[in-house]
Protein backbone atom coordinates (compact mmCIF):
# COMPACT_ATOMS: atom_id res chain seq x y z
CA UNK A 1 0.00 0.00 0.00
CA UNK A 2 1.12 3.01 -1.06
CA UNK A 3 -1.26 5.92 -0.79
CA UNK A 4 -2.96 6.65 3.25
CA UNK A 5 -5.73 8.92 3.77
CA UNK A 6 -6.11 9.50 7.11
CA UNK A 7 -8.43 11.83 8.33
CA UNK A 8 -8.15 13.98 11.50
CA UNK A 9 -4.90 14.03 11.37
CA UNK A 10 -4.70 17.49 13.11
CA UNK A 11 -5.99 16.28 16.28
CA UNK A 12 -4.53 14.63 19.19
CA UNK A 13 -4.24 10.96 18.64
CA UNK A 14 -4.09 11.59 14.65
CA UNK A 15 -1.21 13.70 14.75
CA UNK A 16 0.61 11.13 16.64
CA UNK A 17 -0.25 8.92 14.20
CA UNK A 18 0.56 10.98 11.44
CA UNK A 19 3.75 11.66 12.76
CA UNK A 20 4.55 7.62 12.82
CA UNK A 21 3.51 7.16 9.67
CA UNK A 22 5.22 10.01 7.58
CA UNK A 23 8.60 9.53 9.82
CA UNK A 24 8.20 5.21 10.06
CA UNK A 25 7.59 4.57 6.15
CA UNK A 26 9.18 6.77 3.81
CA UNK A 27 7.78 4.91 0.87
CA UNK A 28 3.98 5.70 1.58
CA UNK A 29 2.47 8.94 0.76
CA UNK A 30 0.34 10.34 3.58
CA UNK A 31 -2.54 12.18 3.38
CA UNK A 32 -3.93 13.80 5.95
CA UNK A 33 -7.71 15.25 5.72
CA UNK A 34 -8.59 17.13 8.19
CA UNK A 35 -11.67 20.12 8.58
CA UNK A 36 -9.44 22.02 10.96
CA UNK A 37 -12.34 22.67 13.15
CA UNK A 38 -11.40 24.00 17.14
CA UNK A 39 -9.65 20.64 17.65
CA UNK A 40 -7.82 21.26 14.66
CA UNK A 41 -4.28 22.29 15.00
CA UNK A 42 -1.73 22.30 11.98
CA UNK A 43 0.82 23.43 15.46
CA UNK A 44 0.97 19.63 16.17
CA UNK A 45 2.59 18.64 13.43
CA UNK A 46 5.17 21.39 12.73
CA UNK A 47 8.08 18.81 12.42
CA UNK A 48 7.06 16.91 9.78
CA UNK A 49 5.08 19.76 7.65
CA UNK A 50 7.66 19.44 5.33
CA UNK A 51 8.17 15.95 4.95
CA UNK A 52 8.24 14.87 0.95
CA UNK A 53 6.10 11.93 1.97
CA UNK A 54 3.17 13.90 3.47
CA UNK A 55 0.46 16.07 2.05
CA UNK A 56 -2.31 18.18 4.12
CA UNK A 57 -5.46 18.94 2.97
CA UNK A 58 -8.59 20.96 4.19
CA UNK A 59 -11.86 19.39 4.01
CA UNK A 60 -14.97 18.08 5.59
CA UNK A 61 -15.36 14.19 5.20
CA UNK A 62 -18.79 15.30 4.83
CA UNK A 63 -18.39 17.04 1.31
CA UNK A 64 -18.38 13.62 -0.50
CA UNK A 65 -18.21 15.25 -3.75
CA UNK A 66 -14.95 16.64 -2.38
CA UNK A 67 -13.84 13.42 -0.51
CA UNK A 68 -14.63 11.80 -4.31
CA UNK A 69 -12.47 14.05 -6.03
CA UNK A 70 -9.33 13.21 -3.10
CA UNK A 71 -10.14 9.59 -3.54
CA UNK A 72 -9.41 9.72 -7.62
CA UNK A 73 -6.50 12.55 -7.20
CA UNK A 74 -4.77 10.30 -4.63
CA UNK A 75 -5.27 6.90 -5.84
CA UNK A 76 -6.05 6.18 -2.20
CA UNK A 77 -5.14 2.61 -0.91
CA UNK A 78 -5.65 2.84 2.81
CA UNK A 79 -7.62 4.75 4.83
CA UNK A 80 -7.62 5.18 8.94
CA UNK A 81 -10.60 7.71 9.66
CA UNK A 82 -9.91 9.28 13.23
CA UNK A 83 -12.05 12.47 12.49
CA UNK A 84 -14.72 12.78 14.53
CA UNK A 85 -16.23 14.96 16.99
CA UNK A 86 -14.46 13.79 20.17
CA UNK A 87 -15.94 15.49 23.77
CA UNK A 88 -18.82 14.05 25.55
CA UNK A 89 -19.79 17.09 27.18
CA UNK A 90 -20.04 19.00 23.60
CA UNK A 91 -22.11 16.12 22.68
CA UNK A 92 -24.81 16.94 25.40
CA UNK A 93 -25.46 20.52 24.02
CA UNK A 94 -25.17 20.03 20.61
CA UNK A 95 -25.96 16.03 19.59
CA UNK A 96 -26.37 17.50 15.84
CA UNK A 97 -23.04 18.12 14.93
CA UNK A 98 -21.80 14.40 16.39
CA UNK A 99 -24.37 13.00 13.87
CA UNK A 100 -23.43 15.33 11.05
CA UNK A 101 -19.78 14.81 11.41
CA UNK A 102 -19.10 11.14 12.99
CA UNK A 103 -22.00 9.37 11.06
CA UNK A 104 -22.68 11.03 7.78
CA UNK A 105 -18.75 11.79 7.46
CA UNK A 106 -17.61 8.60 7.90
CA UNK A 107 -20.48 6.94 5.77
CA UNK A 108 -19.54 9.87 3.06
CA UNK A 109 -15.99 8.56 3.72
CA UNK A 110 -17.24 4.32 3.40
CA UNK A 111 -19.13 5.13 0.24
CA UNK A 112 -16.04 7.55 -1.68
CA UNK A 113 -14.25 4.62 -0.52
CA UNK A 114 -16.51 1.72 -2.03
CA UNK A 115 -16.57 3.90 -5.40
CA UNK A 116 -13.06 4.61 -5.90
CA UNK A 117 -11.89 1.24 -5.20
CA UNK A 118 -15.10 -0.77 -7.27
CA UNK A 119 -14.76 -3.80 -6.31
CA UNK A 120 -11.22 -4.12 -6.13
CA UNK A 121 -10.51 -5.13 -2.70
CA UNK A 122 -7.02 -6.35 -3.01
CA UNK A 123 -4.20 -4.59 -1.29
CA UNK A 124 -7.32 -1.77 0.11
CA UNK A 125 -8.19 -1.39 3.81
CA UNK A 126 -10.71 0.72 5.42
CA UNK A 127 -9.09 1.23 9.46
CA UNK A 128 -12.26 2.97 11.51
CA UNK A 129 -10.64 4.68 15.40
CA UNK A 130 -13.79 4.16 17.64
CA UNK A 131 -14.32 4.28 21.52
CA UNK A 132 -14.91 2.05 24.60
CA UNK A 133 -17.79 4.15 25.06
CA UNK A 134 -20.05 2.46 23.02
CA UNK A 135 -19.78 -0.57 25.22
CA UNK A 136 -22.08 1.79 27.74
CA UNK A 137 -20.83 1.97 31.16
CA UNK A 138 -19.18 -0.50 33.96
CA UNK A 139 -20.28 -1.39 37.66
CA UNK A 140 -17.38 -1.56 39.65
CA UNK A 141 -17.60 -4.98 40.51
CA UNK A 142 -17.92 -5.95 36.55
CA UNK A 143 -15.16 -7.22 34.73
CA UNK A 144 -14.16 -5.66 31.40
CA UNK A 145 -15.64 -4.79 28.37
CA UNK A 146 -14.23 -7.30 25.26
CA UNK A 147 -14.81 -7.42 21.90
CA UNK A 148 -18.24 -9.36 22.03
CA UNK A 149 -20.02 -6.82 24.79
CA UNK A 150 -22.91 -5.80 23.30
CA UNK A 151 -23.24 -1.73 22.37
CA UNK A 152 -25.15 0.25 24.55
CA UNK A 153 -23.92 3.86 24.17
CA UNK A 154 -25.31 6.62 26.63
CA UNK A 155 -24.33 9.94 25.16
CA UNK A 156 -25.07 11.45 21.95
CA UNK A 157 -21.11 11.33 20.94
CA UNK A 158 -21.20 7.56 21.89
CA UNK A 159 -24.30 7.11 19.88
CA UNK A 160 -22.66 8.93 17.32
CA UNK A 161 -19.37 6.43 17.35
CA UNK A 162 -21.83 3.60 17.72
CA UNK A 163 -23.62 4.26 14.56
CA UNK A 164 -20.57 4.90 12.76
CA UNK A 165 -19.50 1.81 13.52
CA UNK A 166 -22.35 -0.25 12.71
CA UNK A 167 -21.90 1.68 8.76
CA UNK A 168 -18.47 0.20 8.41
CA UNK A 169 -19.09 -3.16 9.40
CA UNK A 170 -22.10 -3.13 7.35
CA UNK A 171 -19.80 -1.75 4.48
CA UNK A 172 -18.04 -5.02 4.93
CA UNK A 173 -20.73 -7.07 5.29
CA UNK A 174 -22.93 -6.00 2.12
CA UNK A 175 -20.01 -4.82 -0.40
CA UNK A 176 -17.12 -7.14 0.87
CA UNK A 177 -14.88 -3.34 1.81
CA UNK A 178 -11.92 -4.77 3.63
CA UNK A 179 -12.38 -2.52 7.29
CA UNK A 180 -11.25 -2.99 10.52
CA UNK A 181 -12.68 -1.33 13.72
CA UNK A 182 -10.89 -0.88 17.32
CA UNK A 183 -12.23 0.45 20.16
CA UNK A 184 -10.39 2.39 22.54
CA UNK A 185 -9.73 3.78 26.14
CA UNK A 186 -8.86 7.26 27.17
CA UNK A 187 -5.93 8.42 25.53
CA UNK A 188 -3.78 11.21 27.30
CA UNK A 189 -0.17 12.89 26.22
CA UNK A 190 1.00 15.66 24.68
CA UNK A 191 -1.10 17.66 22.19
CA UNK A 192 -4.59 17.08 23.51
CA UNK A 193 -7.24 19.81 23.15
CA UNK A 194 -7.13 21.20 27.17
CA UNK A 195 -11.07 20.63 27.21
CA UNK A 196 -10.01 16.89 28.07
CA UNK A 197 -9.71 16.30 31.71
CA UNK A 198 -6.07 15.82 31.64
CA UNK A 199 -4.66 19.15 29.47
CA UNK A 200 -7.51 21.18 31.36
CA UNK A 201 -6.24 20.58 34.96
CA UNK A 202 -2.65 20.56 34.13
CA UNK A 203 -3.03 24.47 32.75
CA UNK A 204 -5.72 25.20 35.23
CA UNK A 205 -3.83 24.23 38.20
CA UNK A 206 -0.50 25.95 36.63
CA UNK A 207 -2.98 29.35 36.56
CA UNK A 208 -4.28 28.90 40.08
CA UNK A 209 -7.80 27.89 38.59
CA UNK A 210 -10.75 25.75 39.88
CA UNK A 211 -10.40 22.65 38.74
CA UNK A 212 -13.98 21.28 38.11
CA UNK A 213 -14.52 17.42 39.22
CA UNK A 214 -17.90 16.07 38.16
CA UNK A 215 -19.95 14.51 40.87
CA UNK A 216 -18.17 13.13 43.59
CA UNK A 217 -14.81 12.69 41.36
CA UNK A 218 -15.80 8.38 41.68
CA UNK A 219 -16.10 7.50 37.73
CA UNK A 220 -13.07 5.34 36.69
CA UNK A 221 -11.68 5.88 33.38
CA UNK A 222 -8.81 3.43 31.75
CA UNK A 223 -6.01 5.23 30.50
CA UNK A 224 -3.34 4.87 27.86
CA UNK A 225 -0.40 7.06 26.43
CA UNK A 226 -1.59 8.11 22.75
CA UNK A 227 1.49 7.20 21.25
CA UNK A 228 0.87 3.33 22.03
CA UNK A 229 -2.66 3.98 20.39
CA UNK A 230 -0.60 4.93 17.76
CA UNK A 231 1.79 1.82 18.13
CA UNK A 232 -1.41 -0.46 18.26
CA UNK A 233 -2.88 1.18 15.03
CA UNK A 234 0.35 0.55 13.03
CA UNK A 235 -0.04 -2.63 13.84
CA UNK A 236 -3.21 -3.39 13.10
CA UNK A 237 -3.54 -1.74 9.93
CA UNK A 238 -0.80 -3.50 8.85
CA UNK A 239 -1.51 -7.03 10.33
CA UNK A 240 -4.97 -7.00 11.91
CA UNK A 241 -7.26 -9.54 10.45
CA UNK A 242 -10.11 -7.99 7.96
CA UNK A 243 -13.67 -7.60 9.34
CA UNK A 244 -12.12 -8.10 12.98
CA UNK A 245 -12.52 -5.95 15.85
CA UNK A 246 -9.49 -5.37 18.27
CA UNK A 247 -10.17 -3.65 21.75
CA UNK A 248 -7.08 -1.26 22.48
CA UNK A 249 -6.44 -0.31 26.67
CA UNK A 250 -4.18 -0.20 29.23
CA UNK A 251 -4.98 -2.35 32.35
CA UNK A 252 -4.52 1.07 34.02
CA UNK A 253 -7.69 2.20 35.82
CA UNK A 254 -8.62 5.40 37.61
CA UNK A 255 -11.14 6.86 39.85
CA UNK A 256 -11.11 10.72 38.76
CA UNK A 257 -10.50 11.80 41.67
CA UNK A 258 -7.22 9.77 42.52
CA UNK A 259 -5.77 10.46 39.01
CA UNK A 260 -6.50 14.35 39.83
CA UNK A 261 -4.46 14.03 42.96
CA UNK A 262 -1.57 12.36 41.03
CA UNK A 263 -1.90 15.35 38.07
CA UNK A 264 -2.03 18.16 41.20
CA UNK A 265 1.24 16.17 42.42
CA UNK A 266 3.33 16.28 39.43
CA UNK A 267 2.42 19.33 38.42
CA UNK A 268 2.91 20.60 42.17
CA UNK A 269 6.25 18.96 42.13
CA UNK A 270 7.71 20.00 38.62
CA UNK A 271 6.77 23.87 39.22
CA UNK A 272 8.42 23.87 42.44
CA UNK A 273 5.48 24.21 44.81
CA UNK A 274 4.92 22.25 48.58
CA UNK A 275 3.62 18.74 48.03
CA UNK A 276 -0.60 18.85 47.69
CA UNK A 277 -0.30 23.24 47.38
CA UNK A 278 -2.80 22.82 44.26
CA UNK A 279 -5.26 20.46 46.26
CA UNK A 280 -7.40 23.72 47.39
CA UNK A 281 -8.69 24.12 43.73
CA UNK A 282 -10.43 20.68 43.37
CA UNK A 283 -14.21 22.11 43.03
CA UNK A 284 -16.65 19.38 42.92
CA UNK A 285 -19.41 20.62 40.08
CA UNK A 286 -22.82 19.13 39.23
CA UNK A 287 -22.14 16.09 37.49
CA UNK A 288 -21.99 15.21 33.53
CA UNK A 289 -26.10 14.21 32.49
CA UNK A 290 -25.27 10.05 31.58
CA UNK A 291 -21.94 10.54 33.30
CA UNK A 292 -21.01 6.53 32.68
CA UNK A 293 -19.64 5.19 35.73
CA UNK A 294 -16.69 3.05 34.76
CA UNK A 295 -14.63 1.79 31.79
CA UNK A 296 -12.16 -0.87 31.17
CA UNK A 297 -10.55 -2.59 28.64
CA UNK A 298 -9.82 -5.91 27.83
CA UNK A 299 -6.78 -5.86 25.16
CA UNK A 300 -5.68 -9.63 25.74
CA UNK A 301 -6.90 -10.54 22.29
CA UNK A 302 -4.45 -7.49 20.68
CA UNK A 303 -1.45 -9.14 22.80
CA UNK A 304 -2.30 -12.52 21.95
CA UNK A 305 -2.76 -11.99 17.97
CA UNK A 306 -0.70 -9.24 17.41
CA UNK A 307 1.85 -8.89 20.48
CA UNK A 308 1.13 -4.98 21.40
CA UNK A 309 1.62 -4.02 24.77
CA UNK A 310 1.94 -0.57 25.81
CA UNK A 311 5.19 0.32 26.39
CA UNK A 312 5.14 2.60 28.90
CA UNK A 313 4.27 2.72 32.89
CA UNK A 314 1.57 5.10 34.11
CA UNK A 315 3.97 7.14 36.27
CA UNK A 316 6.09 7.54 33.72
CA UNK A 317 3.57 8.63 31.36
CA UNK A 318 2.27 10.96 33.20
CA UNK A 319 4.95 12.93 34.37
CA UNK A 320 6.03 12.78 30.78
CA UNK A 321 2.51 14.51 29.98
CA UNK A 322 2.45 17.07 32.92
CA UNK A 323 6.55 18.09 31.85
CA UNK A 324 5.22 18.53 27.63
CA UNK A 325 2.14 20.78 28.70
CA UNK A 326 4.48 23.07 31.58
CA UNK A 327 7.58 23.43 28.79
CA UNK A 328 4.88 23.79 25.73
CA UNK A 329 3.17 27.21 27.28
CA UNK A 330 2.84 28.57 24.30
CA UNK A 331 1.16 25.85 22.41
CA UNK A 332 -1.68 25.86 25.32
CA UNK A 333 -2.03 29.76 25.30
CA UNK A 334 -2.52 29.97 21.69
CA UNK A 335 -5.91 27.44 22.05
CA UNK A 336 -6.63 28.72 25.53
CA UNK A 337 -7.31 32.40 24.78
CA UNK A 338 -9.05 34.46 22.21
CA UNK A 339 -12.63 32.32 20.89
CA UNK A 340 -11.93 29.42 23.22
CA UNK A 341 -11.51 31.11 26.37
CA UNK A 342 -15.15 32.66 25.33
CA UNK A 343 -16.55 29.21 24.99
CA UNK A 344 -15.12 27.99 28.19
CA UNK A 345 -16.90 30.85 29.63
CA UNK A 346 -19.97 30.18 28.57
CA UNK A 347 -20.02 26.27 28.82
CA UNK A 348 -18.76 26.00 32.48
CA UNK A 349 -19.92 29.65 33.70
CA UNK A 350 -16.27 30.24 35.20
CA UNK A 351 -13.36 31.99 34.40
P1 LIG B 1 -9.80 15.44 18.49
O1 LIG B 1 -11.10 16.10 18.79
O2 LIG B 1 -8.56 15.88 19.19
O3 LIG B 1 -9.50 15.58 16.91
C1 LIG B 1 -10.48 15.39 15.95
C2 LIG B 1 -9.94 15.90 14.61
O4 LIG B 1 -10.94 15.67 13.62
C3 LIG B 1 -9.63 17.40 14.61
O5 LIG B 1 -8.39 17.64 14.00
C4 LIG B 1 -10.76 18.01 13.79
O6 LIG B 1 -10.40 19.18 13.09
C5 LIG B 1 -11.08 16.86 12.84
N1 LIG B 1 -12.47 16.92 12.34
C6 LIG B 1 -13.59 17.10 13.07
N2 LIG B 1 -14.67 17.15 12.25
C7 LIG B 1 -14.20 16.98 10.99
C8 LIG B 1 -14.82 16.93 9.72
N3 LIG B 1 -16.15 17.08 9.58
N4 LIG B 1 -14.04 16.73 8.63
C9 LIG B 1 -12.70 16.59 8.74
N5 LIG B 1 -12.06 16.66 9.93
C10 LIG B 1 -12.80 16.85 11.04
O7 LIG B 1 -10.07 13.90 18.68
P2 LIG B 1 -9.11 12.74 19.26
O8 LIG B 1 -9.23 12.73 20.72
O9 LIG B 1 -7.80 12.84 18.61
O10 LIG B 1 -9.91 11.46 18.71
C11 LIG B 1 -9.64 10.96 17.40
C12 LIG B 1 -10.51 9.74 17.15
O11 LIG B 1 -10.25 8.75 18.13
C13 LIG B 1 -12.01 10.04 17.25
O12 LIG B 1 -12.66 9.29 16.26
C14 LIG B 1 -12.39 9.54 18.64
O13 LIG B 1 -13.74 9.14 18.67
C15 LIG B 1 -11.44 8.38 18.81
N6 LIG B 1 -11.06 8.05 20.19
C16 LIG B 1 -10.57 9.03 21.03
C17 LIG B 1 -10.14 8.68 22.31
C18 LIG B 1 -9.55 9.71 23.26
O14 LIG B 1 -9.31 9.40 24.41
N7 LIG B 1 -9.29 10.93 22.83
C19 LIG B 1 -10.24 7.35 22.74
C20 LIG B 1 -10.77 6.40 21.86
C21 LIG B 1 -11.16 6.76 20.59
O1 LIG C 1 -13.08 6.39 26.63
C1 LIG C 1 -12.64 6.98 25.46
C2 LIG C 1 -13.14 8.40 25.38
O2 LIG C 1 -12.37 9.16 26.30
C3 LIG C 1 -13.05 9.01 23.99
O3 LIG C 1 -13.87 8.28 23.12
C4 LIG C 1 -13.45 10.49 24.01
O4 LIG C 1 -13.27 11.05 22.74
C5 LIG C 1 -12.59 11.21 25.02
O5 LIG C 1 -12.99 12.55 25.11
C6 LIG C 1 -12.67 10.53 26.39
O6 LIG C 1 -14.00 10.71 26.96
P1 LIG C 1 -14.23 11.05 28.50
O7 LIG C 1 -15.53 11.70 28.66
O8 LIG C 1 -13.92 9.87 29.36
O9 LIG C 1 -13.01 12.12 28.72
P2 LIG C 1 -12.93 13.53 29.49
O10 LIG C 1 -11.49 13.93 29.48
O11 LIG C 1 -13.93 14.49 28.99
O12 LIG C 1 -13.34 13.13 30.97
C7 LIG C 1 -12.63 12.14 31.71
C8 LIG C 1 -13.36 11.96 33.04
O13 LIG C 1 -13.19 13.15 33.83
C9 LIG C 1 -14.85 11.76 32.90
O14 LIG C 1 -15.30 10.85 33.90
C10 LIG C 1 -15.44 13.16 33.15
C11 LIG C 1 -14.46 13.75 34.14
N1 LIG C 1 -14.28 15.21 34.04
C12 LIG C 1 -13.98 15.75 32.82
C13 LIG C 1 -13.80 17.12 32.67
C14 LIG C 1 -13.47 17.71 31.33
C15 LIG C 1 -14.36 16.01 35.17
O15 LIG C 1 -14.59 15.53 36.30
N2 LIG C 1 -14.18 17.37 35.03
C16 LIG C 1 -13.90 17.95 33.82
O16 LIG C 1 -13.76 19.20 33.75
Amino acid sequence: MKNILITGGAGFIGSHVVRLFVTKYPDYHIINLDKLTYAGNLANLKDIENYPNYTFVKADICDYDTICELFKRYDIDGVIHLAAESHVDRSIKDPFTFARTNVMGTLALLQAAKMHWNGQWEGKRFYHISTDEVYGALDFDDTFFTETTKYDPHSPYSASKASSDHFVRAFHDTYGMPTIVTNCSNNYGPYQFPEKLIPLFINNIRHGKPLPVYGKGENVRDWLYVVDHARAIDIIFHNGKIADTYNIGGFNEWKNIDLIKVIIKTVDKLLGNPEGTSERLITYVTDRAGHDLRYAIDSSKLKNELGWEPSLQFEEGIEKTVRWYLDNQEWMDNITTGEYEKYYESMYGVK
